[in-house]
């Protein structure tokens, strides 16, 4: 029973992959039923949803940090109360949003569109960037775990790695070229920002983070999640913390995005022209757990599309040879390194194999 059910799972896997048209094909096809690769198991329905029936009880929000007077002078120039704001989000939450960070509304609204608009395309033109091959700079993708995971989420994403090597823009969807190519550019700037705030806040020179190469790579990851038939039977995106060293997230109006703070889910409202900051395992590691790389996961609605656009600052093509462990201006003899160093290469391929399975990368680096 149990060998015909993983049979019938894989050839369903290879199905939908081999479409090449993700999740938004099903909704174009018109399902009305949810495909039982979706469909979340009993036991992690259990796990969830009793934390989630607590999230009317709290009156916690996501800390809100303008950056007005920071983004002219640079993250160098900081104000200590600036500081202070990212240092207890950081260290508390591992989440914040940030206003008047530089970026223009009308940039944001820009790169949200053509995300849209390519996962929008016909799907003859977006199957050609159908790939799950690594090499490949640009590709599109649904469940980068989708052999992996216990169920598939209800999600498709486009995938650009942006730097350090400049990507050709001939190599990404015309719908979304020139967008790309400029959003990189500032969110990059403000990534330097925000690592300059928090080398600051741990107490180092502001170059720190920068100068250990934390800023010198991104890719962009648009996301797309199609309305869904039966929500509360899977999930946008499971529950995870990301493989990276920080997250800058551009969302929607749509919302969905949720937090796992003191055992309970916390949502991320979307405001409009607001960024979404999150502290990767990465930072975590770095910091000695002084950051916290906290669980999120998105959870499906029938509203919609929503739309999405992470940055990942890490560095997924460079062979760098840097291994990155805790910082030792952070240890001390009472407090030892919790972490053994990692080259980029094994923590990334660490992650991707294991996939999303709720469990963060981090123990495994534990010492
Ligand atoms: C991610 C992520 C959240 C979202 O890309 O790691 O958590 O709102 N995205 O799409
Ligand atoms: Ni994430």
């Amino acid at each position: 029973m149990e060998s015909s059910n993983i049979y019938d799972r894989l050839q369903e896997l290879k199905a939908f992959d081999e479409s090449k048209s993700g999740v938004k094909g099903l909704v174009d096809a018109g399902i009305t039923k949810l495909p039982r690769i979706f469909i979340r198991p009993p036991e992690e329905i259990a796990a969830n949803e009793g934390l989630r029936s607590q999230r009317d009880q709290t009156q916690f929000k996501i800390p809100v940090i303008d950056l007005k007077d920071t983004v002219a002078g640079g993250g160098d120039c900081a104000n200590g109360d600036v500081v202070g704001e990212v240092r207890r989000a950081a260290e508390m939450v591992g989440f914040f949003q940030v206003v008047n960070h530089g970026i223009p509304m009308k940039l944001l609204e820009e790169m949200l569109t053509a995300a849209r608009k390519f996962h929008e395309l016909p799907k003859e033109e977006k199957a050609e960037y159908y790939s799950r091959e690594e090499k490949r700079k640009v590709n599109f993708r649904s469940n980068f775990d989708l052999y992996q995971s216990k169920f598939a989420n209800w999600r498709d994403t486009l995938f650009c790695v942006m730097a350090p090597e400049p990507l050709d823009p001939q190599e990404l969807p015309l719908v979304c070229r020139d967008v790309t190519m400029e959003y990189s550019g500032k969110v990059e700037a403000l990534g330097i920002i925000l690592f300059e705030l928090l080398s600051k806040s741990l107490g180092l020179k502001a170059d720190h983070l920068k100068s250990m190469d934390c800023a010198k790579g991104h890719c962009l990851l648009s996301h797309y999640y199609p309305p869904c038939p039966e929500p509360e039977l899977t999930m946008g995106t499971t529950k995870h913390s990301d493989p990276d060293f920080l997250t800058i997230l551009l969302q929607d109006h749509i919302g969905g995005l949720q937090v796992l703070c003191d055992n309970q889910w916390i949502d991320v409202p979307p405001i409009p022209g607001a960024l979404v900051v999150n502290i990767g395992d990465l930072l975590q590691l770095m910091s000695n757990d002084r950051l916290k790389s906290v669980e999120h996961r998105v959870v499906a609605n029938n509203e919609g599309p929503r739309v999405s656009v992470a940055c990942f600052f890490t560095l997924y093509t460079n062979p760098t040879t840097r291994t990155y462990g805790p910082i030792k201006e952070l240890l001390s003899p009472h407090n030892p390194p919790l972490y053994s160093h990692t080259s980029l290469q094994d923590f990334i391929a660490y992650y991707d194999n294991k996939g999303l399975d709720g469990f963060s990368a981090l123990g495994h680096f534990k010492l």
